[in-house]
């Protein structure tokens, strides 16, 4: 008997997704594969057997729109030996530059912006009726309570969730504000549900996310309080939230991380520079010396917490001294990690504007200096872990056989001999070696 016209076609739609960028474009990638997988897409990792492919694009630094450009002149063979595939673009590409990029590149059928992709099943359906689309709206409604629930699948052990999208900071130097608009909070009874919902699924540890996570406001006593309600959720080993800017860093979150013992010791707390002048022509909005006091406020509230930060090097005027200043800061914060780049100047932002460009040889020769300490911080922290014992939550089997893999509360990745059992669940592990990324040790008896 023939099949309803579409009834098979539907469930052999397959959907590739390639992700660019921050964690909030891995968890906005999981969001729209959910909402296209109620039009019948099931996920591939391979582009060539795709019907449709999305690029969730990152705008933060240069060259975002000529690597998208590339990789569409890469897609062009397969949409020519298919020309049924469709391929779109999501995320702060698509936001900024969606239109031009739909002049420009006859290859995309639709544009889909980072507040809008809860419209992309019927944008689907517009574009396999042979439209182009594109949404790069703020629309009023909320895409969180727009998209369908979340599908009841088995998950891994981790799991991201989207509390605060927006920033209202305006630093000089970024293009958030633009790409991603003002700051919105979700609020803490979905983010709730959403948390048991993923921990019925198998999920133990939640990192929330937002591009300002501890500016959410969507309870009374903010991030801390929020924190403190998603702790009593039984099943729930595990919190974490990034990224932070200095300036939210309140009372409540900073008492939470001393006295909530699921919120992880772990804090990415991003600093740009380690120059007042810098700071203020970056509009930071805080200085060197207020940024150290409350590192200490946070290291007295717990002590083993690892602290991260990222960097920005050759911001426009900074001089060798800045940058010293910058060196100094990092040494006496003594930072477990961080992210270091070079300026990039991105169209419309302030500092693009300006005069002083430092030169990149000198952008390069900052990077190489700043990047050499980070590292060197980087393994006297994990050295510093070897002969003692920590909690890992063990995620998937590691590289060699009867190995798993996990990670410590500090957000080491750590291998120990363990049967894959013990995917999901923290044990004690004893560390008996730090390698350049990794820590390795055996399960404590
Ligand atoms: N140039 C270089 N780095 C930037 N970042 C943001 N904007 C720029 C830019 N224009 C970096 C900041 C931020 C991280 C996510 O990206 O360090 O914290
Ligand atoms: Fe960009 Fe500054 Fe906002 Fe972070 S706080 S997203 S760096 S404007």
């Amino acid at each position: 008997m023939p099949q309803a016209p579409g009834a098979a076609m539907t469930a052999q739609k397959k959907l590739y997704i390639k992700t660019y960028g921050c964690q909030m474009n891995v968890y906005d990638s999981e969001r729209m594969a959910e909402a296209l997988g109620a039009e019948g897409y099931v996920p591939t990792d391979r582009a060539e057997e795709a019907d449709m492919i999305l690029l969730n694009t990152c705008h933060i630094r240069e060259k975002a729109s000529e690597k998208v450009y590339s990789e569409l002149g890469r897609l062009r063979p397969l949409k020519d030996a298919k020309p049924d595939l469709k391929v779109g673009i999501a995320g702060c590409v698509a936001q900024a530059e969606g239109t031009e990029i739909m002049a420009r590149a006859p290859v995309v059928d639709l544009v889909v912006g980072p507040q809008s992709y809860h419209r992309l099943p019927a944008m689907e359906r517009a574009v396999r009726g042979g439209a182009r689309a594109v949404d790069t709206d703020f629309p009023e409604e909320d895409k969180f309570t727009e998209l369908k629930a979340r599908p009841k699948a088995k998950r891994g052990p981790t799991a991201f969730l989207t509390v605060q999208e927006g920033c209202d900071k305006f630093c000089a130097f970024c293009v958030v504000p633009y790409t991603r608009g003002a700051e919105v909070s979700r609020p803490a009874d979905r983010i709730e549900a959403e948390t048991r919902g993923l921990v019925e699924q198998g999920v133990r540890e939640i990192t929330l996310l937002g591009q300002n996570v501890n500016a959410w406001h969507g309870m009374e006593g903010g991030l801390g309080a929020l924190v403190r309600r998603l702790a009593r959720i039984e099943g729930l080993a595990r919190i974490r939230y990034t990224t932070s800017h200095p300036n939210d860093m309140d009372d409540a979150l900073i008492a939470a991380h001393g006295e909530e013992a699921k919120l992880m010791p772990y804090l990415h707390l991003p600093v740009q520079s380690g120059s007042d002048r810098i700071l203020k022509a970056m509009n930071r909005k805080h200085g060197r010396d207020a940024y150290l006091a409350l590192v200490e406020r946070i290291r007295a509230a717990r002590p083993d917490i690892l602290l991260t930060s990222d960097f920005i090097v050759g911001f426009p005027g900074e001089t060798e001294s800045d940058f010293e200043d910058t060196l100094d800061l990092v040494r006496q914060v003594r930072y477990g990690a961080s992210f270091s780049f070079k300026y990039s100047p991105r169209p419309g932002t302030p500092a693009a504007e300006r005069g002083a460009q430092v030169p990149a040889e000198v952008m390069d020769e900052r990077l190489q200096r700043l990047q050499a300490l980070i590292t060197e911080l980087q393994r006297e922290a994990q050295e510093a872990m070897v002969g003692r014992e920590v909690e890992v939550l063990f995620e998937k089997p590691g590289r060699l056989p009867g190995q798993m893999v996990g990670k410590s509360g500090q957000l080491h990745a750590v291998h120990a001999d363990a049967p894959e059992s013990l995917r999901g669940e923290v044990r004690r592990v004893r560390i008996t070696a730090s390698g350049p990324n990794s820590l390795a040790g055996t399960l404590a008896a």
